[in-house]
């Protein structure tokens, strides 16, 4: 499988990017879901966002962050003097994973098997945008940049490397929706630190 995996050829263009994840079945993901969630924002970002996958409202819309995570990011980005239309904001698993509960379906973490078959899109997307700086929301975007997503609030703040590219390390926002409503003023608060310090590498 992993000679399998190295061998796949990798989209040059944004248009075979595009065409690829329209028709990717490299895991079972693809089949339950409504769509493929691309990235999305300029192609010359400096900037990459990467989150973990689309949630409800991504698979129905087609693009991603636009649910309740997606919200909370943006109105901390803003506040942290990120602008996320100047960023390019993807996932690490570009199908929703889900399990129907009745007429709701629930999020479920990708399993690594999906975020390994899913690795070569944001690679492709990666070296398309070239951005000067990735930034790995949660651990699951940390796996399939670094290899590792192990002890994310240990390497929460840090710099590390994606092929020369570095990657700055931080929570999802759906983490600070979870948290009891009396932590989460201290915790979006520090999201917005991590956020401007993020940028302020950009400077
Ligand atoms: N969470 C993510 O990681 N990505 C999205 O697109 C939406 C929610």
């Amino acid at each position: 499988i992993r000679e399998q995996l190295l061998a796949r050829p990798q989209p040059a263009s944004w248009n075979m990017l595009d065409a690829g994840l329209r028709g990717c079945v490299q895991c079972p993901l693809h089949a339950p879901a409504t769509q493929v969630v691309p990235g999305q924002g300029p192609r010359d970002a400096e900037i990459m966002i990467v989150g973990e996958q689309p949630g409800d409202q991504e698979d129905l819309a087609g693009v991603p962050f636009v649910g309740p995570a997606g919200q909370l990011f943006d109105a901390l980005a803003t506040e942290s003097g990120l602008d996320r239309g100047l960023a390019y904001v993807t996932n690490a698993v570009k199908h929703f994973k889900f399990e129907p509960r009745g007429k709701r379906r629930i999020h479920k973490t990708p399993h690594k098997t999906e975020v390994h078959a899913c690795r070569n899109w944001l690679q492709t997307e990666i070296r398309l945008v070239q951005p000067k700086l990735i930034v790995a929301l949660g651990a699951t975007a940390l796996a399939a940049l670094t290899g590792d997503g192990k002890d994310l609030l240990k390497r929460r703040g840090g710099i590390e490397d994606h092929d020369g590219t570095p990657v700055f390390v931080t929570v999802h926002p759906s983490f600070l929706l979870r948290l009891p409503v009396a932590e989460q003023a201290k915790a979006k608060a520090e999201f917005v630190r991590d956020l401007r310090m993020a940028r302020d590498y950009l400077a």
